[in-house]
């Protein structure tokens, strides 16, 4: 894969983010005011899925479930964050949003609670 077209640079207003698919690989775009920025589409941490949980203000990406943010300019982490943003190269092309997606980025999470409520009373 390559340079792909996301999406309409109308389509992420100012301070909003929006997920996308782009040959089946799911993405967000985020504007952040002064640029862009594409992520995959959960949280790091939990794998919340940040088209909800996610907000921006002041160029800083915040999950709102556990309060992990990220500096969108310098992608530094941010207060108790632990793990870094996954990040596709983006670029404006004319109105168009374009993606670099060579790869599906994602994240290891650990299995401790994979068992989830229904699991728990789930009858063979
Ligand atoms: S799931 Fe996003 S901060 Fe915990």
């Amino acid at each position: 894969m390559s340079w792909k077209r996301v999406c309409k640079a109308t389509d992420v207003p100012e301070n909003t983010l929006k997920k996308f698919w782009v040959d089946g690989i799911a993405l967000i775009v985020l504007n952040y005011g002064s640029g862009l920025r594409a992520i995959p589409p959960v949280c790091p941490h939990m794998e919340e899925p940040l088209e909800e949980s996610g907000v921006i203000a002041n160029c800083t990406l915040t999950c709102t479930k556990h309060l992990w943010s990220w500096d969108l300019r310098s992608l530094d982490k941010l207060g108790e964050t632990e793990r870094p943003l996954g990040t596709y190269e983006v670029k404006r092309d004319g109105d168009d949003v374009m993606a670099f997606v060579d790869r599906e980025i994602v994240y290891e999470f650990d299995n401790e609670d994979d068992m989830s409520d229904d699991d728990f009373f789930k009858k063979d």
